[in-house]
């Protein structure tokens, strides 16, 4: 089927934890509208921006076949929408089934720019698991006071760290354990005896969060759009992008029970306060109050032990009736190895507030990645010299223990560019994404467009290209399109670049991205018509 939605980007006014103020909202919903489409269905999305500045969306985690025109990553993909302006999306649902979610891809207005997609099996096929009786997107997101906007500039100008949010939220709503909210806090009515999919989004912008519900185990059955074997756990750990889908079966006794969501940073020493936000379940036909209401076990802020544990144990379903969509690559035709590092730079005023007065940086490889004035997508297809250069190093420059406590100061200071890897069409790739600890270690989502890979290991410290491949999953590793690299650690996924067309991979907290941890790979056409890039669409936004 072909299903036609439209998006009206702009500003509309929301009231949370006592203030008012304008966020950027598409049809004036916060989040976002939910697509609903089946296996096989195209979207088309109409987006006009009525806001007064540039906008994208890019549809996270979709892959779009042979059309990175609609993926939308300013200046990778496309150029913004003006304010004014039009853009007509096209979404094909042809290789994912789950759950995804959509944002805006420029600046940080995804912040409040976002929503969940939902993509049924296709007609007579049928989930992994038995139907629930209900399903509940539970989008996972931040608030500022502030507008977004003035935290971006703030957080550009100073050179440092952003302010952190004021709160984080569930479908919205803070919960009543933040000032003013107990009308924001979002309720989900269930009955005794059934069954509920959770699909669970993190959109938030800088952070990893863990969630759980009190008093009830839930199993994991799909992350990122892609089954998994179920998993039964108490709590889950969720990065910025990643989706998680939860089976929860309401068998409890009490009336009311609190989910609960909050802050994993494993940066040293950042423990922020009025980090967790509360969502109710509510038993029907259930009046007698258990007050207050249970709350979750959640670990504690910096465990990177119960992060790992949790993320770990995901492995694709890989059934008869549910095989994996894509096989898992056995042999590779091309390794590398990225380190994803936060870095400095220089600071010419004294105005810096990062480390020693320099500015926070990133980078992959120690290039810090340099956005162009026009698309990579438009420059690669219609010869434009000067946009990008085609020398992503496939490793990094310098061999060193990237975990250690003392580093080089060679890769302090990265060199800046827009740099590229090409790859031949269906090469077949293995990609480690070391972590360092040349500023600060920390965990690093990082997720790819136009593919989903497959993680087919990590560890800690510095990986070990001789015995850390042996013990490769081969047979059933997870296939996902964010992968949280735990910090001063490694992790190893695998690809077929099927997919011809540019396609961005970036970490996504929202600072790392704007300091500069991002590149882009472009992908060769086949030697077919069906294995090259569409065409360019009409109406592409001008530069
Ligand atoms: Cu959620 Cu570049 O994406
Ligand atoms: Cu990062």
């Amino acid at each position: 089927a072909v299903l036609r939605h439209k998006f009206v980007i702009k500003e509309t006014n929301y009231t949370r934890l006592c203030s008012t103020k304008s966020i950027l909202t598409v049809n004036g919903q916060f989040p976002g509208p939910t697509l609903y489409a089946h296996k096989g269905d195209t979207v088309i999305v109409d987006v006009y921006n009525k806001a007064n500045y540039n906008v994208t969306i890019h549809w996270h985690g979709v892959k779009q076949p042979r059309n990175p025109w609609h993926d939308g990553p300013e200046y990778i993909t496309q150029c913004p929408i003006k304010p004014g302006g039009k853009f007509t999306q096209n979404v094909t649902f042809s290789l994912e089934e789950g759950t995804l979610w959509w944002h805006a891809h420029s600046d940080w207005s995804r912040a409040t720019v976002h929503g969940a997609i939902i993509v049924y099996p296709k007609n007579n096929t049928s989930y992994a698991f038995a139907k629930p009786h209900t399903e509940v997107p539970i989008i996972l997101g931040e608030w500022w006071k502030q507008d977004i906007v003035d935290i971006y500039d703030e957080f550009l100008q100073s050179g440092g760290d952003p302010n952190i949010s004021d709160a984080y939220l569930i479908n919205g709503q803070p919960g009543d354990l933040y000032p003013c909210s107990k009308q924001d806090t979002f309720k989900l009515v269930v009955e005794y005896g059934k069954s509920y999919l959770l699909r669970v989004i993190n959109a938030a912008l800088q952070d990893i969060l863990f969630f759980a519900i009190a008093g009830h185990q839930v199993t994991v059955v799909g992350t990122d759009a892609s089954y998994t074997k179920p998993l039964k756990v108490d709590y889950i750990t969720i990065s910025p992008g990643q989706t998680i889908d939860l089976l929860l079966e309401a068998n409890q006794p009490k009336d009311h029970y609190y989910m609960a969501a909050r802050v994993y940073s494993s940066a040293t020493g950042v423990e922020f306060d009025n980090t967790t936000t509360t969502a109710l379940i509510q038993y029907k036909g259930r009046y007698t109050p258990s007050s207050p209401p249970p709350l979750p076990y959640l670990p504690y802020y910096n465990d990177t032990a119960a992060s790992v544990n949790f993320t770990g144990r995901l492995r694709s379903l890989a059934s008869g009736e549910h095989p994996v969509p894509i096989t898992v690559p056995q042999t590779v035709t091309h390794k590398f190895l990225f380190t994803v590092s936060v870095n400095t730079f220089p600071c010419v005023n004294d105005s810096c507030a990062g480390p020693n007065g320099s500015r926070l940086a990133a980078s992959v490889n120690n290039i810090s990645f340099v956005s162009p004035s026009i698309s990579i997508l438009q420059a690669y297809y219609y010869h434009i010299k000067g946009v990008f250069g085609t020398r992503f190093p496939s490793k990094p420059p310098l061999e060193f223990n990237y975990t250690a406590d003392y580093l080089p100061l060679a890769v302090r200071t990265p060199r800046n560019g827009t740099e590229v890897k090409v790859l031949k069409y269906n090469a077949t790739v293995e990609m480690v994404f070391q972590g360092t600890n040349v500023v600060a270690g920390t965990d690093h989502p990082m997720h790819l467009h136009g593919t989903s890979f497959y993680v087919v290991g990590w560890g800690f410290g510095n990986f070990d290209k001789k015995k850390d491949p042996k013990k490769y999953n081969l047979v059933d590793p997870p296939l996902q399109n964010t992968i949280a690299v735990p910090k001063n650690g490694w992790a190893a996924v695998r690809f077929q670049a099927f997919n011809p067309g540019v396609w961005f991979m970036h970490c996504h907290l929202e600072r790392h991205l704007s300091w500069g941890m991002e590149m882009a790979f472009i992908v060769k056409d086949g030697p077919t018509s069906e294995s090259q890039m569409l065409p360019p669409p009409p109406g592409m936004p001008p530069c």
